[in-house]
């Protein structure tokens, strides 16, 4: 089964970014890691990164119309992105909503989701793990 992990603004200098907040852990290992968990539950996954809000909501096009469950880090466009919230209302198969972080126990204006309300679920506050945990509670929503 086909799934895109899609990653918004920033996440790409994961390993640079504020690594007190986000880790050392750099992208490229983060998608080492979604490959090998996909592996593992026989998913064929596909995990790309974009700072562009555009070309985000583009491949939630492509997952609407292509019916590809999606594992999502919206990143800051989660807090006041209304096109990205409308892109995944569309959405024609479970998409669950992800961060590293707890946005809950951090600055005021984190503390709001604009795509929460149109995910499947949500997970975060787990590091890495946030990305192994989505994975694996696609696949129970698949069976
Ligand atoms: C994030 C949390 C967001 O508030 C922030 O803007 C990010 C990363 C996370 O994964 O913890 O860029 O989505």
């Amino acid at each position: 089964r086909r799934v895109l992990v899609l990653n918004g603004p920033n996440l790409g200098r994961l390993g640079s970014r504020e690594p007190e907040k986000y880790g050392t852990t750099t992208f490229a290992e983060l998608v080492g890691v979604c490959e090998k968990t996909g592996a593992e539950l026989g998913l064929d996954v596909e995990i790309r990164q974009t700072d562009d809000e555009a070309e985000l909501v583009g491949w939630l096009h492509e997952a609407a119309d292509g019916r590809i469950p999606v594992v999502l880090n919206p990143a800051a466009f989660t807090h006041y992105s209304y096109s990205l919230r409308d892109a995944i209302a569309q959405r024609t198969a479970p998409l669950i909503e992800i961060h590293l972080t707890n946005p809950a126990t951090r600055e005021e204006f984190r503390h709001t989701s604009v795509v929460a309300g149109v995910a499947t679920g949500t997970i975060a506050g787990f590091g890495l793990d946030s990305y192994r945990l989505a994975l694996r509670a696609l696949t129970s929503l698949e069976s």
